[in-house]
């Protein structure tokens, strides 16, 4: 699982099966206990901070009875000077599936490569994130009675041009073309051309560019899905623009929205919502962590199980 490009609808439908199954039998914030996969080892490579991915593919494995390695690249022997295509051949020796996570585009793809076992990206630099926008759109199913028809309207808010998560979500959202793509940038933050193009080159999908500076049309979206400035990758952006975190979602902006808007958000936060709406039926973002074990414990289940 490298990008969202390698899976289909038909592949969706399944995930999202086994996952309501998953759920059925422990609830989406309980514990499901399946002990089909204790002959299996995961490896957890990540050569970049992770603390909902990591832990969640983490506490996905153990609840299919499976084992987990965490490989940490800062006291591996990659500060010896061993090659990145060495030590991914080393760990698909010690596991049988890897997740990695690494700040350089094309990571994932390139390990794969080097790997005799499955690879799932985990985040490669600012390109993409198959597994939080596979949890995203399964948020978004639940939230509108398991009927991705009934959504319309999304709103992307934030980094528009460095979020590897937006870029996948918008992959995902190919398959649903009546679903209309909105954005909201901050400053400095506008959708990159090669964005613009994957959505304008398939056919019937609408996108537009708001301007923060004019009045937004809050009522008119379904969903609104918000990201942080990618600090960590500012340096494509001008320098009078760095560091600045200029549209946050407050009580007020809700009362403008839909009554069932969702809001959502990959997080981490830090200041792009404001903590006031946490307890709102509307926001979702913390239930975007509770399918995320579900939604890869169906996962692994599907990759370990070929
Ligand atoms: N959403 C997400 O990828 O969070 P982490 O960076 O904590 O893994």
């Amino acid at each position: 699982m490298i990008s969202i490009n390698d899976i289909d609808k038909p592949f969706i439908d399944k995930l999202f099966e086994k996952t309501d199954d998953i759920i059925k039998r422990g609830g989406s914030k309980g514990k499901c206990r399946l002990n089909i996969h204790s002959d299996k080892i995961l490896v957890n490579a990540f050569f970049e901070p992770s603390t909902r991915t990591q832990l969640s593919f983490e506490s996905a494995m153990k609840s299919l009875g499976g084992s987990v390695i965490n490989f940490n690249a800062y006291t591996s022997s990659l500060k010896k000077g061993e090659s990145f295509k060495d030590t991914i051949k080393t760990l698909s020796i010690y596991g049988d599936i890897i997740v990695l996570r690494h700040p350089q585009t094309g990571s994932a793809k390139e390990a794969n490569e080097y790997s005799d076992v499955p690879v799932i990206n985990g985040g490669d630099g600012s390109n993409e994130h198959p597994t939080q926008a596979l949890l995203d759109l399964y948020t978004i199913y639940k939230s509108f009675d398991n009927n991705l028809n009934t959504v319309n309207t999304i709103l992307f808010v934030g980094d528009c041009n460095n979020s590897r998560t937006i870029r996948s979500l918008i992959k995902l959202l190919h398959l649903y073309p009546h679903i209309s793509i909105y954005f909201l940038p901050y400053s400095g933050c506008n959708p990159s051309e090669d964005m613009l193009h994957s959505i304008s080159h398939k056919q019937n999908i609408q996108t537009n560019i708001l301007d923060k500076n004019q009045p937004i049309p809050y009522h008119l979206f379904d969903v609104i899905y918000c990201t942080r400035l990618q600090k960590e990758r500012i340096y494509t952006m001008k320098q009078q623009d760095r560091s600045r975190t200029d549209i946050v979602i407050t009580k007020e902006i809700l009362n403008k929205c839909k009554n069932n808007v969702i809001i959502m958000h990959p997080l981490p936060r830090i200041d792009e919502i404001s903590t006031e709406i946490d307890n709102e039926p509307n926001s979702v973002y913390f239930k975007q962590m509770e399918y995320g074990v579900k939604i890869r414990m169906a996962l692994l289940d599907l990759l370990l199980s070929r």
